[in-house]
């Protein structure tokens, strides 16, 4: 009986064993023309091996994994639906999914890295040494169990002529097992993809492991092949007949000894593959395919006897030493073994939790990511690509599919028009504020904090002017005067609660005006009051520009306060104006952060061309606050503009940036100066550069701080082609 579960008992005690898991990358993403992006990865994975001084195993597995789970989620929530437009689009949903289904074999998998050395060394220093040498996400922990409950080993059979585990107990639905072995390495050629990315393309539950029981100490490994360089030598001046072999082995030792004195090490490795089948049949066809595959390049025995049954626990955390197999290990040098940790860079499908963000661009597997964790933070997103890219139109998918599979609501801003696309889709109210029907009072209340709702509304009477009060001697006079009008209208210094005052009670621009003139000072004071107050009122009185917009009680209500609606905001109508649009903005993105830090609902801010915004000081500093404090309260930001030029353009769009971890990289054909030159796109290899200044439309990478860099595709469902096809 086997189980890889039953703890490990070390026999020497100083041997401590650590595992860890390592997020696969995506090896595409190293393919330049020169070739000279995958040499590097092969020259940084074998670093890593040129490091190694205790036994090491890598391990891969992947099983078929499919959409089911998703499309029974997504089929219970339109059963339960009663509102028709959401089932009917919950439906649309599920069809896409499962033509998804249908067009591809999709693949889960997983990665592993074990080490066993002394006490010396902890498992997070293994961990930060993976991620490091491989530059991508690794963290300490168990394997997962390759197997669930008992297995029995089985002699060869009939259907399958060799030693096996089969299942026993309940064995319903539970696979058959065979491991094999290499024993045999040929002198051909390897690189990442040649044999093992054949091999894994396989449609079988598959495990791969590359155990690397023994690194030689250097001098060792260079007189052993010495020794082995003379004795071919010394056979081929003695053998008359044309010996290929021996001629080939003679050139092999030399190469290795080329490359060890150039740095490399000498590592003993053996590979383990795993199959699983329903049935023994299969099992063999698995195993009779796997073979072929791989015989060109190295030779695979059935493990014998007992053999069969240990060959599992290369998948456990026990050391090669504890499994005790019989080794048939092959020497090989750092860089080549280096070609074996290719499968670290085969990415598939890793979850069906959260949205679908896009498929693959190769279309191995649609990326699902969640973007609400149990945790609180929400994670804000950039989005960026030249005009045209599908910016617009991915966000209405994502939009619309998180809404109405996960319930998050979302808010979007967008001054073009397009918002009605989504609005109709979903049927979310839409708001298109215009100078001519709408009106928003700059006295409206927005912050429980007096001082914070004075702040608040000199900033938007500033907007109206045209001009800062701060810098000269009256500047300073005119805030504060402001200030004392306002904490007097709002009935401050009688302890009035901010929150308490209702829309149609709110004071609102002719108030502010009269309560200014009525202010009682020195008489310099008194005079640069009531100059203010007549200031304000030519312009937002009477028959003032902005009198219709702003001298009135909000006719709007921005309040979302407890419910789970979007709301889409066009703000197309109000284009020819920026101070009012600018007014606008604020009331509306203060109205939403009001809500939106009032409790920890999820909910989605999106605000498409922000470049507009950012332009008025006042709403990028307001952008800026909100990804500060939005996070905790389980609200994402999502801001979209052309070029990522724009988000590094100043210290505050800095501060923007910084705070968004996930980029969203449409075609950046022009603009691409600042993804060659700043630092946090340091992680991006050519092939990402390339790829970035070159993307179809519809095609993007998304990359997602501390999780990876993932080559996308926005693959829509006919139905969302045809809502949003005229974004
Ligand atoms: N993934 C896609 N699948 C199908 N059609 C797409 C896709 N992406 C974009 N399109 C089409 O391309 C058009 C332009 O895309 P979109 O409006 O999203 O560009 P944009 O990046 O928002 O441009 P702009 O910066 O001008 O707003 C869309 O109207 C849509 O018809
Ligand atoms: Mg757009």
């Amino acid at each position: 009986m086997v189980s890889t579960t039953k703890k490990r008992r070390s026999r020497k005690k100083e041997v401590v064993t650590h595992t860890c898991m390592v997020e696969p990358f995506d090896i595409a993403m190293y393919h330049t023309r020169d070739g000279e992006g995958l040499s590097s990865l092969q020259q940084r994975f074998g670093n890593w091996l040129r490091g190694l001084s205790f036994p090491s195993r890598f391990i891969y597995w992947q099983m078929p994994a499919d959409l089911r789970d998703r499309i029974q989620y997504v089929a219970d929530l339109a059963r339960h639906e009663n509102d028709t437009l959401k089932k009917q689009i919950l439906m649309e949903n599920r069809r896409n999914y499962e033509q998804l289904q249908n067009a591809a074999n999709y693949h889960r998998s997983f990665c592993g890295i074990g080490m066993w050395t002394d006490d010396s060394i902890t498992s997070n220093a293994v961990a930060s040494s993976v991620s490091g040498s491989f530059d991508t996400p690794a963290y300490v922990s168990p394997w997962p169990k390759l197997f669930e409950g008992n297995y029995r080993l089985s002699e060869p059979h009939s259907s399958f002529n060799y030693w096996h585990l089969r299942p026993v107990g309940r064995p319903g639905g539970r696979m058959y097992f065979a491991f094999m072995s290499s024993y045999e390495f040929m002198p051909v050629d390897w690189n990442f993809f040649r044999p093992l990315r054949q091999v894994l393309a396989l449609p079988y539950p598959l495990a791969l492991c590359i155990d690397f029981p023994k690194t030689w100490d250097r001098n060792e490994a260079i007189s052993s092949i010495e020794g082995t360089l003379l004795a071919t030598k010394v056979h081929l001046s003695t053998t008359t007949s044309e010996d290929s072999k021996s001629g080939k082995k003679y050139i092999d030792c030399k190469k290795t000894l080329d490359e060890l004195n150039s740095g490399d090490l000498l590592h003993d490795i053996q590979i383990v593959i795993g199959v699983a089948a329903p049935d023994r049949e299969s099992l063999k066809k698995a195993c009779d395919e796997i073979t072929a595959r791989t015989k060109a390049f190295f030779r695979l025995r059935h493990d014998v006897g007992q053999q069969q049954a240990k060959a599992a626990l290369f998948f456990s955390d026990k050391s090669t030493k504890l499994i005790g197999n019989e080794p048939t290990t092959w020497q090989v040098t750092s860089r080549e073994a280096a070609l074996l940790l290719g499968p670290l860079g085969y990415r598939k499908l890793s979850g069906l939790a959260g949205t679908m963000r896009g498929q693959s661009a190769d279309g191995a597997f649609p990326f699902f990511y969640n973007s609400w964790p149990k945790k609180k933070i929400a994670t804000h997103e950039i989005v960026v690509g030249l005009t045209g890219s599908g910016k617009t139109f991915s966000l209405n998918c994502f939009l619309s599919r998180q809404y109405i599979e996960e319930g998050v609501a979302f808010d979007l801003l967008e001054p073009m028009g397009h918002g009605k696309i989504i609005a109709e889709a979903v049927g979310a109210p839409l708001f298109t504020p215009s100078a001519h029907e709408t009106n928003m009072n700059p006295l409206d209340i927005m912050y429980p904090d007096p001082t914070e709702q004075v702040i608040h509304v000199i900033r938007l009477v500033e907007t109206m002017l045209g001009r800062q009060f701060s810098g000269t001697q009256q500047g300073n006079h005119q805030k504060a005067l402001v200030g004392q009008a306002l904490a007097r209208l709002y009935g401050v210094n009688r302890g009035v609660d901010l929150f308490s005052i209702q829309t149609h009670q709110t004071p609102i621009i002719e108030d502010l005006c009269d309560e200014l003139a009525r202010i009682e000072a020195k008489s310099h004071v008194q005079r640069i009051a009531r100059d203010l107050a007549d200031e304000i009122a030519g312009l937002c009185t009477g028959a003032g520009p902005y009198a219709r917009f702003v001298n009135a009680t909000t006719n709007l209500d921005l309040s979302f306060r407890g419910k789970r609606t979007p709301r889409v905001f066009s703000f197309n109508k109000m284009s020819n104006d920026p101070e009012l649009l600018a007014i606008a903005y604020t009331q509306v993105l203060t109205a939403i952060r009001r809500d939106s830090l009032a409790d920890e609902v999820p909910r989605t801010i999106a605000v498409d061309e922000v470049y507009r915004l950012m332009q008025h000081p006042s709403l990028l500093d307001f952008l800026v606050e909100a990804v500060k404090t939005f996070r905790t309260r389980r609200k994402k930001v999502i801001v979209i503009d052309q070029q990522m030029r724009v988000f590094l353009s100043s210290e505050k769009a800095k501060l923007l940036f910084e705070n968004c971890p996930i980029r969203v990289v449409f075609n950046q054909r022009s603009g691409m100066d600042v993804f060659r030159e700043h630092v946090a796109f340091q992680h991006l290899t050519e092939q990402h550069l390339q790829t970035i200044s070159s993307l179809g439309r519809g095609y993007f990478l998304l990359d997602i701080q501390d999780h990876g860099v993932f080559y996308l595709y926005m693959k829509a469902s006919q139905a969302e082609v045809s809502r949003f096809g005229d974004s």
